[in-house]
């Protein structure tokens, strides 16, 4: 008759002994399996007299109970060691510098879009966005551009081919139709920027036929022209970093706005050299105006009670003013020395308290 406390014991010391979670159960199926030495000895009990079996069952019963509870303990144990052991291996230390050549850059104008945003977000704006692909109703008609505008012509704007319905759609030729979307989906008061991509067909030295804008919209009650030139004035001097940037406004016409301005900046363009905030000449930073009473309408807002002002400048203008970089085409360009030599570190995020740039 099988010895049953020496099997156990055997049993028990393979089990604490397995290496891994395969031999273990190897170990299993040799003793609990259809055909393993425990379940033999279980079957056994049926040929025995019921004297012989009132005395085995118990023990057996033991063996097999002590045995599972063995297998379970020692498949916990190696199950957390594997866990362990992988954890181990793929630790990354996030403290290993990058391989200094292979570093990336933030793109000029992606890190002036940040300058500007932090700027704005310190001045309580929030940061809107729509598509790319506008219809006609957001791009031109909502923001009070009459019919056959020239704007509206193939000269200036990507038209895609028209769908089912005879609709053509544009890439936006600016990011105002944010403002329009934004006050179809907010209520007032808004204070929003709107920076994005806006397309036109257009090439040389200052102009590429995908850009940056960044667009930005305030309505509330007893909203007027101060508001829209501290903001911008305010604007200017934190964004360049400097304490005394003169600017003037000169009047323009957009369709959107009523009065409508451009604002210019005080620099000196002496010795090849562009300055901001010094000397005789002006450069031109942005359009902005009082929102005009038809596009409030056009996003259901009574223009007897909300007024507002809206801007739009250009990202990748004031990107080459403030950084030096000449020509405009060049920032498309995708030429990773160029991008080598006029990107930013990902990891100087501009913020107010420690420094734009
Ligand atoms: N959308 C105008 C442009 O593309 C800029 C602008 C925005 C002017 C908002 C006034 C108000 O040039």
């Amino acid at each position: 008759m099988t010895d049953l406390s020496a099997l156990q014991d055997r049993l028990i010391s393979d089990i604490a002994a397995s290496p891994d979670l395969a031999a273990l159960e190897t170990l299993r199926v040799s003793a609990l399996g259809k055909q393993g030495e425990v379940s033999a000895l279980l079957k056994s009990l049926g040929a025995m007299t019921p004297e012989e079996r009132q005395e085995r069952g118990p023990k057996i019963n033991g063996l097999r109970d002590a045995v599972a509870t063995a297998l379970a303990a020692r498949k916990a144990d190696l199950e957390t060691a594997a866990l362990d052991a992988q954890l181990k291996a793929e630790t990354l230390d996030l403290s290993l510098p990058a391989a200094p050549r292979r570093g990336g850059s933030v793109h000029p104008t992606l890190q002036t879009m940040d300058e500007m945003i932090a700027v704005f977000a310190e001045l309580g704006f929030a940061v809107a966005e729509g598509p790319d692909i506008e219809d006609d109703f957001h791009n031109f008609t909502a923001l009070n551009f009459p019919p056959g505008h020239p704007a509206r012509e193939m000269h200036d704007t990507f038209f895609l081919p028209p769908d089912e319905a005879g609709e053509r759609k544009v890439l936006r030729t600016h990011t105002s139709p944010v403002q329009i979307r934004t006050m179809q989906t907010q209520a007032p008061p808004i204070r929003i920027v709107a920076p994005g991509r806006t397309y036109r067909k257009d090439s040389d030295q200052t102009h590429t036929p995908m850009f940056h804008q960044l667009e930005g919209l305030v309505i509330d009650r007893d909203i007027h022209m101060g508001h829209l030139k501290w903001t911008l004035e305010t604007f200017v001097a934190r964004f360049f970093e400097t304490d005394g940037v003169t600017a003037r406004f000169r009047p323009h016409h957009f369709p959107f706005t009523e009065p409508s301005a451009e604002m210019d900046i005080q620099c000196d363009r002496s010795g090849g050299e562009l300055k901001i905030g010094q000397g005789s000449d002006w450069l031109e930073i942005l359009g902005c105006g009082m929102v005009h009473p038809n596009v409030l309408r056009a996003c259901g807002l009574d223009p007897d009670e909300w007024q507002g002002f809206a801007f739009g400048m250009g990202v990748d203008r004031l990107a080459m003013l403030k950084y030096g970089v000449p020509d405009l085409r060049d920032m498309f360009a995708a030429d990773t020395r160029w991008l080598g030599h006029y990107g930013f570190s990902a990891f100087a995020t501009p913020n107010p308290a420690s420094g734009l740039s």
